[in-house]
């Protein structure tokens, strides 16, 4: 049997390579996760530029901001979003949450409750071939499943399925309410996202003691790679996006938030 040889994604985002042995593994599905304002969106739209720069093609799908908001951002973080669109390359898309999950509802009556659904009709636009496809957010989908969580569940493994199969990389973007991953147990909806994941990039709106808020970044995991275990600072620029500091690891009295 032939070996399959995997390829690694270079994000191109400063500094964060050097966190990565490898790089990411194509084909992963790697949760963004943060609380609100730590970064989510503008991590993503980072990397939708620097991927487009590599020629590949990005799909950003949007259940929040409209799309003539994700464009300016862009724009402010120095990409030429009309280039990139001409060229094919870049697709900004705004969804309405509660259409997916009432496509959801009606695929899965029509299965008579099957756990096999077909998700690409409900999710990514039949015509559109995409190498990457960032998410944001994880969250919003999941509200609007409110009460079914079971439903969501399904929906997210048949997501993850097809992204697999299609061999596309995923970034999805999750909002969570405090940092999860600092040693508080953790109970919450669609949590079942975070093993169904290759990888988790956490973004933390760190609180100095000193009175002082920073950002910082954290690789949690990524399967298929070496990483560097250690919280570091970050931060965001105008014309740049976010910008990494891979040897600033956080010290002194600060929490997590
Ligand atoms: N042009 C800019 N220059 C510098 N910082 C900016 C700029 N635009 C936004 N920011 C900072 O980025 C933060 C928002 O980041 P972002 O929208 O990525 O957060 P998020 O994690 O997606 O939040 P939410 O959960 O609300 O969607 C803002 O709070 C602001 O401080
Ligand atoms: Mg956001």
């Amino acid at each position: 049997m032939q070996k399959e040889v995997e390829s690694f994604i270079k994000t191109g985002i400063s500094g964060f390579d050097n966190l990565i042995d490898r790089g990411i593994p194509q084909g992963s599905s790697v949760l963004v996760e943060g609380g609100p304002g730590s970064g989510k969106t503008i991590f993503c739209l980072t990397l939708a530029r620097h991927m487009c720069e590599q020629g590949k093609k990005v799909l950003y799908m949007s259940f929040e901001e409209p799309e003539y908001r994700l464009r300016n951002h862009l724009e402010t973080f120095g990409t030429d979003v009309e280039k990139f669109e001409k060229k094919k390359l870049l697709f900004v898309k705004r969804f309405n949450a509660l259409d997916i999950a009432r496509s959801v509802e009606a695929l899965l009556s029509e299965a008579k409750k099957e756990l096999l659904i077909d998700v690409q009709p409900v999710l990514i636009p039949q015509d559109l071939q995409p190498d990457i496809v960032l998410i944001d957010s994880l969250s919003s989908i999941s509200s609007a499943f409110s009460g079914e969580e079971s439903r969501f569940r399904i929906y997210m493994e048949q997501l993850f399925r097809y992204l697999e199969s299609h061999n596309i990389t995923s970034f999805l973007i999750r909002e969570t309410a405090n940092p999860t991953h600092v040693g508080h147990s953790f109970v919450e909806k669609g949590e079942a996202v975070s093993f169904l994941s290759d990888g988790i990039i956490v973004l933390y709106n760190v609180f100095h003691k000193d009175g002082n808020r920073r950002r910082a970044l954290e690789i949690l995991k990524m399967r298929g790679t070496e990483i560097d275990r250690k919280i570091v600072e970050c931060d965001i620029l105008k014309k740049k996006g976010i910008i990494i500091y891979p040897n600033k690891v956080l010290r002194g009295d600060y929490i997590l938030t």
